[in-house]
Formats: structure tokens, C-alpha cells, sequence
């Protein structure tokens, strides 16, 4: 395998790789759920706790501006992460999701009217859907979609069938969670912006396991899940255009979003604070920044590569399994996850007895019921790594389910 990763070395950073499972050490291949969280992470939020526990942007004493300082620096960390132009730019929210239904209310709810349009994708996860059918019935707007073709990409012909003027969004995952599938977001961009329309990518799958550049896709906003890249759970970001985000009325109000209050009317703080209202996830977020050092010392092209020699290789292991079915595109036009069935049985029958062999996959419709109706099934399994996964975890899938299933065929 061509890869400059050290992945045994890697792997003593993550302590509950070591964990027993049923007996066996565990074999975590639900990466795209969450991900684990090196040693580093973890004491990064003890640390916090244990010598710095104060709130931010609100008192002059040593422990809050550390807290402050140490929280406003994880925004630029995630900003240099994704070459954001500044900090402004960055939203700190409590995941993917809390980000898209963000700008559905603040930038839909001011934008998007009767008649106009927002197009998305048939393979879109539940979180860039759901926050659009509430938008559109609100609002009287249409949705419309890029349809998935048989080997799971996506048509894109069907951006030309729409009404120049009309569209308003388009919302699109650079990853699919399902398929795998990598979508050409930047040309996706290009198109919406000829058509006046502002794009969202999606981006909870992709910037956890690939480079990704906001300004070179010229993307309007951005959303991605801080948990599914080694940072704690309760973190998710928000990046959008600095334009957008000043003329964007807040999401949520109360304390820390705003400059001056009055009992009638108030004003709003600078941005990005305007979007974080409360008390926010102060230790994983300044997790989140050291979880981002994490990558940036490995290395995002050498994560993408090393996962592209694992589900080259997982796909050719699991097509060998007798009566497999693979959904998705081929390797080269994926990121490091596969969904499958197996004729005969249920998923959920399966991802039970793989727990036996300490063998952890998912199992389920994974937030994309309008897909998996498309491709005609109602739940699948789902095999997901991360770069600490190897070869010879694979080898225990692949064998874990030929057991599995002669064990259910005697
Ligand atoms: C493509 C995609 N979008 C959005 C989400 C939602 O992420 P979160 O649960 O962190 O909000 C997920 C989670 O699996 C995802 O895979």
C-alpha cells in the first residue's frame, strides 16, 4: 500500500482502540456516525476543566480570557483548516445539522419566497432536507431535485432543466454518507452561481477525510460535523461568505450575540458572535482546534489517499462474499465508506452478530430514507473507516460476515 502514514503509531493514540469487545479487540468501522478521539482530545478537555473552567467574552479575570483567548483561537484554527479568508467567517454550533437549520431560518426565512426555488439531491442526509421541506412550506417554495443515476452519481444534467431566476439554494453533500459518492461540488458552485443562485455545501462527510478548500469551491456557506473529526461531541461549524453572515439576522437570541440591549429593541454583536447565542461547548471547542492540529500534523492529502487504498480494498474483499450487494460508485469516484446488503438478511441481524466478533458497522436507513427508497431497499449496512483503520480490519469484516451468513444458512 502507497501511503506515508504510520497507522500502527497512529493507532496508540486512540485509547479505546485497544477496548474488548465480546473478548475481541474492537473493530470500529462507524467512522461516518463519529469518529474516536485521540489521547490528545481528551486531555485537551481535561486539562480545560481542571485549570481554566470559565465562561468567554464576558469577564476580565486570568481563567475567562484564557478560556476567551483559547476559544477564539480554535475559530482560527478551523478557518486556516478550511482557508476560510478570516475567523468572522466561522460559526462554532453544536453540529452539522444545528448549522444548515441556521441559515434555513436566518437566511432562508429572509431570502427565499413563493415560487423560488431550492434544489438538492436525491442522496442528501436527512439534515440538508428536512430544514428545506420546513423552509419551503413556510414559505411557499418549491424543491427540487438533482436526481442519482444507477451507478450513484449524481445527474447533472438535471441543473440545466431549472428556471434561471428561480433558483435561490442549492444544497448539496460533498460526500454522500450512503454511497460514498464524491460529488463535484466546485462546477456544482459554478452552475448555481450563473443561475443567481447561492450554494450550500454539505460538507459532514468530506472534511474529515479530504482537503477541502472553501474558497476554492467558491462555496456561500459550508457545514460540517466537529465529531466526525476527532473533536468531542456538541461541535459542529458553520462557514459562510462574510457578507452573508453581516446581513443575516441571528438564529437564536440572548446572551453573548448581542452589542446593546434595550427593552424594546437590540443590537447585534460582530460576527461570528451574532450566531453564537448562550453559553457555547467551550472545552470541546477549543478541542475541536487541537482534534484540527491532529489532521493538519498527518495530513488531509495523505488521509484521503491511505482511505482510498482501504476502500479499494474493501471492495474487493467484500465482492468476493456470495450474494453481496454493493451500492455506489467505483473507488475512484468515493470516499472511505461502503454500504452493502446481503440477499436474505437483514442488516440489523447482521451488525448484531458482527458486534460478537467486536466488529462495529452500522445498520439502518443512516439518515437517508429518500435514497435508499430510490435504490429500492429500506435499510442497509454500512462500513465506514477513518485512518487509523487497516487492511487487517477489513479481513475480520469480511470474514465476520462468511461466517455469519454460513452460520445462518446451517
Ligand atoms: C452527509 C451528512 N450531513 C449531515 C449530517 C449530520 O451531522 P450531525 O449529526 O453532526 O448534525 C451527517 C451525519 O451523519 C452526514 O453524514
Amino acid at each position: 500500500m502507497i501511503t506515508d502514514l504510520n497507522v500502527e503509531l497512529i493507532r496508540e493514540d486512540f485509547p479505546i482502540l485497544k477496548r474488548k469487545v465480546h473478548g475481541n479487540t474492537l473493530v470500529y468501522l462507524d467512522n461516518a456516525a463519529t469518529s474516536q478521539k485521540p489521547a490528545r482530545v481528551i486531555s485537551v478537555i481535561n486539562e480545560f476543566y481542571r485549570n481554566h473552567n470559565a465562561n468567554v467574552h464576558r469577564s476580565v479575570y486570568q481563567m475567562s480570557e484564557i478560556a476567551t483567548a483559547r476559544y477564539e483561537d480554535a475559530h482560527k484554527k478551523v478557518a486556516r483548516f478550511i482557508n476560510a479568508r478570516n475567523e468572522k467567517e466561522i460559526v462554532f454550533l453544536k453540529n452539522a445539522t444545528e448549522a444548515i437549520n441556521l441559515v434555513a431560518y436566518s437566511w432562508g426565512r429572509q431570502n427565499v419566497g413563493p415560487g423560488d426555488v431550492i434544489l438538492l439531491t436525491e442522496m442528501e442526509h436527512h439534515s440538508n432536507l428536512v430544514p428545506w421541506q420546513l423552509l419551503a412550506q413556510e414559505v411557499g417554495a418549491d424543491l427540487e431535485f438533482i436526481s442519482v443515476d444507477d451507478s450513484g452519481l449524481l445527474n447533472l444534467d438535471d441543473m440545466k432543466k431549472q428556471t434561471k431566476g428561480r433558483m435561490k439554494l442549492t444544497a448539496v453533500t460533498q460526500l454522500s454518507n450512503m454511497l460514498g459518492t464524491i460529488n463535484p461540488v466546485k462546477s456544482i458552485a459554478e452552475f448555481a452561481h450563473e443561475n443567481d443562485s447561492l450554494i450550500l455545501v454539505d460538507a459532514a462527510q468530506s472534511v474529515p477525510n479530504l482537503p477541502v478548500d472553501v474558497q476554492e469551491i467558491n462555496c456561500d456557506f459550508m457545514v460540517f460535523s466537529g465529531h466526525k473529526m476527532l473533536a468531542p461531541n456538541g461541535t459542529g461549524v458553520l462557514y459562510a461568505k462574510e457578507e452573508l453572515l453581516k446581513e443575516m439576522r441571528p438564529f437564536l437570541g440572548g446572551g453573548n450575540m448581542i452589542r446593546e440591549v434595550t427593552l424594546r429593541e437590540s443590537k447585534w454583536n460582530d460576527i461570528p458572535w451574532k450566531f453564537e447565542a448562550g453559553t457555547q461547548a467551550i472545552a470541546e471547542g477549543i478541542a475541536l482546534g487541537a482534534a484540527i492540529e491532529y489532521l493538519e500534523k498527518v495530513g488531509m492529502e495523505a488521509i484521503k489517499s491511505y482511505e482510498r487504498c482501504l476502500i479499494e480494498y474493501a471492495i474487493e474483499r467484500l465482492s468476493d462474499i456470495q450474494g453481496i450487494v454493493i451500492y455506489g460508485p467505483p473507488p475512484k469516484q468515493r470516499g472511505g465508506l461502503v454500504s452493502f446488503n446481503l440477499t436474505d438478511f437483514h442488516p440489523h441481524e447482521i451488525a448484531a452478530a458482527l458486534d460478537y466478533f467486536g466488529i462495529a458497522i452500522r445498520a439502518g436507513h443512516h439518515c437517508a430514507q429518500p435514497l435508499h427508497e430510490k435504490l429500492g431497499i429500506n435499510t442497509s449496512l454500512r462500513a465506514s473507516f477513518y485512518f487509523y483503520n487497516t487492511r487487517e480490519e477489513i479481513d475480520k469484516l469480511v470474514e465476520g460476515l462468511s461466517k455469519i451468513k454460513k452460520g445462518f444458512e446451517t
